[in-house]
This record gives structure tokens, sequence and C-alpha cells, in this order.
């Protein structure tokens, strides 16, 4: 007994030893009034020093597991353990409708992921070797330094009241009136998109959206229970004699919409474009949501202001910016821009299901910003993700025989092909070591079967080359 414990460096010794030990009396191996052998007798069987054996002890008495007679030694403290049989339900007939939708709308469970060593093409998430962590590091220890007690304390549910008025003004600078406007802080677009379907949509309203679309928009708002009527895009947007004939002919909750950098397709709406559909939805008086996760993200060309910067001093777009596609996803910082008395009510609709995003994340991220990092940061993405788009238009249009290739920039292209079906490429694909997210999750109507996406935001050059020509190379062989 007792010489059986294997002590590694990850943590204290004390730690470790206070742990077995702990782990022996709750599982009955060491009984209520065992005497404990003295520190120097355990000190010599663990092979520690003393001071670790009377340190484990000494919290092992603070959580009321041993006790010290004066004189007689440690013993174990009468605890109350009882070990009954507790009876087993089947989970699987009590989930709820959500939940089990949930989970088969779970991409993450149910799509092919790629195993080690295979180029993939499947994420858009940013290049991690672009961080600047050391930049990042010193903003931590800086705001720690400002106001660690408060900012490890809890926070308002509206966000950290610095970002916020940075966000404030940042959305300013992007042209929009923020006039009777206010910001609610998010875990990212995925709960600002929630908490809004959750605020003002019930089960059987219908949505617009572009067809197609965000894949996790389409799940949201499948578990939300709405009917989603999906619009085509063209290359400058989606269709806005489509989007008029729904609207007039459905009674239409509000619209989604991602204007630039769409996902899957990549295309930026243009500014005239922006402006009609605008002018419809105020026709027909129906609020968007507009999704801006990757706006920051133009290479080229003259900079293209959102639709919330069109409304001026109305109400109707509520704006949904993240920071997971622009800067770091780990963060899950995102924001929601929107008329100031629906920001007040989504403000406790917030706090009922999570208090608020982690303050520490939040202040830490300001103080990032703050100190200029992100515009440098953002010219050193630009930059890198420029060249991988023009290296993967190039390669594309040189080995994948094709309809059609989507995307003006961003992180992904969309490949529509000539007859033939994305996963029965893909499961060939996959055989030659190259993965990539099959078009049809994106689309609210089963189409999309002859479409893919490729993700190229975390392949070096070397991969987008040879993963293309892969993919070419199959297509040139396909029956
Ligand atoms: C269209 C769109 N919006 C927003 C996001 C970002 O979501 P989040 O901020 O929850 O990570 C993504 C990520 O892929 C996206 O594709």
């Amino acid at each position: 007994m007792f010489t059986d414990i294997n002590i590694t460096k990850d943590s204290p010794a004390y730690l470790q030893i206070k742990d077995y030990i702990k782990e022996m009396i709750l599982n009955g191996m060491l009984q209520r009034g065992v005497k404990l052998p003295s520190t120097r007798e355990m000190s010599r069987l663990m092979k520690v020093s003393r001071n670790t054996i009377m340190t484990a002890y000494g919290f092992l008495e603070d959580e009321g597991f041993l006790y010290s007679s004066k004189n007689r030694g440690v013993f174990v403290s009468d605890i109350n353990i009882n070990h009954l049989n507790g009876f087993n339900i089947d989970w699987t007939n009590k989930i709820t409708r959500l939940m089990r939708e949930a989970e088969s709308l779970d991409i993450v469970k149910h799509e092919i992921r790629n195993s080690k060593g295979m180029i993939s093409f499947q994420s858009i998430a940013p290049d991690e070797k672009l961080f600047d962590v050391d930049d990042f590091k010193r903003a931590f220890l800086n705001r720690m330094n400002i106001e660690g007690n408060k900012i490890l304390s809890y926070g308002y549910a509206k966000g950290y009241r610095p970002l916020i008025e940075y966000l404030i003004k940042y959305m300013r600078n992007k042209g929009v009136n923020t006039e009777g406007k206010d910001i609610l802080i998010t875990n990212g677009f995925t709960e600002g998109f929630d908490l809004i379907l959750s605020g003002i949509t019930e089960a059987g309203d219908r949505v617009i959206c572009e067809n197609p679309t965000h894949n996790t928009a389409i799940k949201i708002m499948k578990l939300h229970g709405l009917e989603i009527i999906g619009v085509n895009m063209e290359d400058d947007g989606i269709n806005t004699q489509e989007l008029t004939e729904k609207l007039q002919n459905n009674n239409v909750k509000l619209v989604y919409l991602i204007p630039s950098y769409h996902n899957p397709t990549g295309v930026v709406m243009s500014p005239e474009k922006r402006l009609k559909v605008f002018n419809i939805l105020n026709k027909y008086e129906v609020p968007v949501i507009e999704d801006g996760f990757n706006e920051e993200l133009r290479y080229s060309g003259s900079h293209v202001a959102p639709i919330a910067a069109l409304c001026e001093n109305g109400n109707s777009v509520m704006y949904i910016g993240s920071f997971s596609k622009i800067l770091f996803p780990g963060l899950r910082i995102g924001w929601i821009l929107a008329d100031s008395s629906l920001i007040y009510s989504m403000e406790s609709l917030k706090r009922s299901r999570n208090i608020h995003t982690s303050v520490l994340d939040q202040a830490v991220l300001y103080q990032y910003l703050l100190e200029g990092n992100f515009e440098k940061y953002m010219r050193r993405a630009r930059k890198l993700y420029k060249e991988k788009y023009e290296l993967i238009l190039a390669k594309a249009r040189e080995n994948i025989p094709c309809k059609k290739i989507w995307g003006e920039g961003g992180l992904h292209i969309l490949i529509e092909l000539d007859g033939i079906d994305s996963r029965e490429l893909l499961e060939e694909c996959i055989k030659h070591g190259v993965i990539f997210t099959p078009g049809d999750i994106f689309y609210v109507n089963n189409n999309g079967a002859n479409t893919l996406r490729l993700g190229f935001s975390r392949l070096d050059n070397e991969g987008i080359e040879k993963g293309i020509k892969i993919i070419g190379e199959v297509i040139s062989n396909w029956r």
C-alpha cells in the first residue's frame, strides 16, 4: 500500500498524493478511523520529502478527509460514503426534440473528419501560424496589471464596457450611424444569431436566407423550428427579383444575409446590390440580420460599407460581428449591434442563459485592440490570405474541370462541378489523401450535390497545389 503511486512532473507532488489518498478513502480502501503512516514513514514509502506529505495531509484535513490527534497520529475521518446501487435510465427516450435534432444536425459528428497526414480543405478557420501570441501575452499581462481583480470577477451581461465603446467606434468607422443603437457582446456569431432568433421569432415563422448559406445558421434556424426560404445567389449577391417575389408571397419574419465573403460562395455583394436589397427590405418592412463575419478580409478594391451603414437612423438592421475569422476563434467573442431597446431586452436573455461572455477574455481582447495589434495583424493576414486565394484560384482554374468557380477572396472558394456528385468525388479523393466539404450542407433545399467548398486558410502553398492537383486528377479520371 502507498508504494504504487506514480508521481509525475505535471502537477505538484503534494496534490497528486492528496488525490491518491482521497480516492482510496472514497472507494473504501481506507476506512474511517484507520491510522495513516506517519509523515516520516509515508515520505519513505512514496519517495518524496516529509514536507510534501505534511502538505498533502494538511489539505486532506482542510477538506475533512483526515483528522490528527495530538501525539497519536493522523486518522481517516468519519465521513459518510454510501455506495448504493443506482438505477439506469434509458436517456435516448428522455431527450427533447431540440437535443435530438442538434445531435442529428451536428456535422462534426456525422461528416467525415480528416485524419493525420491528409490535405484538408475542410476548415475556414484562421491560420494559427499567423497568431501574434507574444502581442496577446503582453496585452494579457498589461490588462491584468491594470485591473486583474476586476476582470476575474463577474461582469455585465451586455459586455465589458470599454470593449463595447471600442466596437461602437469601430462600427462608426464602417459608416454605421450608431445613434439609438447599442451593442451586446456574445460568444461569437453563433450565440448572437441564436439570441436574436430566440428573441424575435417563434417556431413556424418564415425566414429568408441566401441559398446556399452558412450551415451553422441553417442548423440554428432548424432548431428554432423556423421555416427556411432560400433565395439563389448570383455573382454579385442574392437574386433580388427572387427575393422580392418571396417577400411578396410569404409572411416573412426576417432575412439573414452574409454580404461579404459569403459562406460558402465567397461572393461579396456589390454596393449597388446592397442598396437594392436594403430598399426591397424597406418596402416590405422586414428586418435583416447582417452577418459581417469576414468583412475585414477585403484584399483589394475599395471599402464596401455594410448594409447596416445604409439604414442611417432606421433600426431594421441587426448586425452581427465576430472575431472568429478575423482574429482568434478560440476567444469566442462577437457582438450584435442593433436598436437600443432590442439590445436592452436581449441583454436579459443573455443573462438568463450564461450571465455574460468571459470578462477576462473581453478585457484582454480590448487591451490587444487598444495597443494597435489588430491593425498590424490584419495587414499580415490580408497579405497571406490574398496570396493563398490567388494561388488556389489559379490552380483550380488550371486543374479542376468544372462548371464554375465561385469566390472573391475570404478564406474559401466554392466549386460547381459538371455532372459529378461531390460526395462521390469526396470518397474518391479521400483515398488519395484529400478531404473537403461537400457543398450540399450549405443548401436549404437539398440542392448543391454538385458543389464543394475548399477552405484554404490553414493550408500552406504546397498543400494547396498538391491538393488541387489531386482533386483535378480524380475528376479527370472520372468514370
Ligand atoms: C457565415 C459565418 N458567419 C459567422 C461565422 C463565425 O461564427 P463564430 O463567431 O460563432 O465562430 C462563420 C464561421 O464559419 C461563418 O461561416
